[in-house]
C-alpha cells in the first residue's frame, strides 16, 4: 500500500518555526507507529513571493489540489505590507482555500484543564470549555463582486459584496449538523438577519436544512449578540455555525477562551475526494506572529494539534490523533509552558523547540 501524501507548507514568520516541530511529530509516528507520510514541502505566501514573485506559483496550487492533505503554517508580515493587494501573502492561502472549494472551515476551541487558570475569563467559565466553530470559508464578503477601490465624485470608495446561494449556506450548514449529530446535537446559527439580506437567506436555509437533522436542537442568534454569549458563558455551545467574516472574528475571540491563540487549530475542509475523505487544509488559527518571529518563542500546539486534526478527518487514524492530544494534555499538565502561557509564578518559558520535544517525550510515555 501507498502511503498517504502531505504537502507541508510552512509560509512565513513562525510557520516555518512551528511547523518544525510537526515535522519531529510526523517522523515520530512513522518510526513508532508504522504511519508513514509521502511528505512534499513548498513556498506559500511571502517566502514565495520572495523566490517566484507570486504568494503561490500554479505548480504548487496543483499539487495541493493532488495530494491527501495540505498543512500550513501561517502566511504574511509587516516585510509585504506595501506589496500590491493582488500578491500580498494572504492572497496565497485564500487562493488555495477557494481553487480546493474548502467551504467548511473547523475550529475547535477547547480548554485543556491545566490552562483553565490561563484564559482572562474566570475559571468557571471556560473550565471544561469544548466548542466548534464552523466557519464558511469560500465565499461571502471575502470573495463576492463586485469589489475594489473606485473613483467616485472626487473621492475614492472602497466595496466589498456579501454574498450567498442557497447551496453555499446548505453545505456548510449540513457539515456543521453533521458534526453536531456526532458532538453534543446542539447547533448555534449566527448571522445578522435583523440588518442584512445574506442573513435572512442564511436564517432560512440553516433552518430548512435542520429538518434533515431532528435530533439536533437549532438555535439562532445575531452575531455580535454571540460575540458577547461567546465571552459571558461559552459552555452554553457546542457547534456555531457561521459566515466568513463573522467566524474569522468569533474564532480569534473564542481562541482566547482556551488562553492562547497559539493553542488553536483547524481544519479546512471540501467535498469528498475519489478516495472518499474529503479535500483538506489544516492550520493553525494563529497567523505569522512577527512580533516573536525568529526567536524560538512561539508556541507550537496549534500547529501540532492542526496535525493531529490531519490525522483525525484525513487519515482515519482517530486513535492516533487520541494519542497526539492526550500527549499535548500531558505536556500542559506537567507544567511545560511557552512564553504565551505564562501565568504562574515562577514559571521558565520553553522554546518552541522545547514544547516540541517535550510532546515526542509524552508520546514516546504512551508507548
Ligand atoms: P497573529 O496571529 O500573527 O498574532 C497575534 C498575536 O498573537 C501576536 O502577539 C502574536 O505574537 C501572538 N501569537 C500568535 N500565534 C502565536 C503562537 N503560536 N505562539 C505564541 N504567540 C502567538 O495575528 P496578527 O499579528 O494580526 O497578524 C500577523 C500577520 O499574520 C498578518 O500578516 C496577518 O495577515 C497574518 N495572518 C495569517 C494567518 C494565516 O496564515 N492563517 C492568520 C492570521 C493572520
Ligand atoms: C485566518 C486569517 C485569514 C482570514 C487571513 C490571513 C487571510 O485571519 O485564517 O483566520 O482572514 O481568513
Ligand atoms: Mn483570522
Amino acid at each position: 500500500m501507498t502511503n498517504p501524501s502531505l504537502l507541508i507548507l510552512p509560509g512565513d514568520g513562525i510557520g516555518p518555526e512551528v511547523m518544525a516541530e510537526v515535522r519531529k511529530i510526523i517522523d515520530w509516528f512513522g518510526a513508532n507507529r508504522d504511519l508513514s507520510f509521502d511528505v512534499s514541502e513548498g513556498l506559500v505566501g511571502g517566502a514565495s513571493y520572495d523566490a517566484h514573485g507570486t504568494p503561490l506559483t500554479d505548480e504548487t496550487m496543483e499539487l495541493a489540489q493532488s495530494v491527501d492533505a495540505v498543512l500550513l503554517g501561517a502566511v504574511g508580515g509587516p516585510k509585504y505590507d506595501e506589496l500590491d493587494f493582488s500578491v500580498k501573502p494572504e492572497r496565497g492561502l485564500l487562493r488555495l482555500r477557494k481553487e480546493m472549494d474548502l467551504y467548511s472551515n473547523l475550529r475547535p476551541a477547547q480548554c485543556f484543564d491545566a490552562l483553565a487558570d490561563f484564559s482572562s475569563l474566570k475559571k468557571d467559565v471556560v473550565a471544561g470549555l469544548d466548542i466548534m466553530i464552523v466557519r464558511e470559508l469560500t465565499s461571502g464578503i471575502y470573495f463576492g463582486e463586485p469589489r475594489g477601490i473606485i473613483e467616485e465624485g472626487n473621492e475614492r470608495v472602497g466595496i466589498n459584496t456579501q454574498r450567498y446561494t442557497e447551496s453555499e449556506i446548505d453545505r456548510v450548514a449540513r457539515s456543521a449538523f453533521e458534526l453536531a449529530m456526532r458532538r453534543g446535537k446542539k447547533l448555534c446559527s449566527m448571522e445578522k438577519a435583523n440588518v442584512m439580506e445574506s442573513g435572512i437567506l442564511w436564517r432560512e436555509v440553516v433552518t430548512e436544512v435542520a429538518k434533515d437533522y431532528p435530533e439536533v436542537e437549532l438555535s439562532h442568534m445575531y452575531a455580535d449578540a454571540g460575540a458577547m454569549q461567546l465571552c459571558r458563558w461559552p459552555k452554553q455551545f457546542d457547534v456555531i455555525v457561521t459566515d466568513n467574516l463573522f467566524g474569522d472574528l468569533l474564532s480569534d475571540a473564542a481562541a482566547m477562551l482556551t488562553g492562547s491563540l497559539g493553542m488553536l487549530p483547524s481544519a479546512s475542509l471540501g467535498a469528498p475526494m475519489a478516495n472518499g475523505r474529503p479535500k483538506a487544509l489544516y492550520e493553525p488559527v494563529h497567523g505569522s506572529a512577527p512580533d516573536i518571529a525568529g526567536e524560538g518563542k512561539a508556541n507550537p500546539i496549534a500547529c501540532i494539534l492542526s496535525f493531529s486534526m490531519a490525522l483525525r478527518y484525513s487519515f482515519d487514524q482517530g486513535a492516533e490523533a487520541d494519542r497526539l492530544e492526550a500527549a499535548v494534555e500531558r505536556v500542559l499538565a506537567d507544567g511545560v509552558r511557552t512564553a504565551d502561557l505564562l501565568g504562574e509564578e515562577g514559571v521558565t518559558p520553553v522554546s518552541t523547540s522545547g514544547m516540541g520535544d517535550a510532546v515526542i517525550a509524552a508520546l514516546d510515555a504512551s508507548l
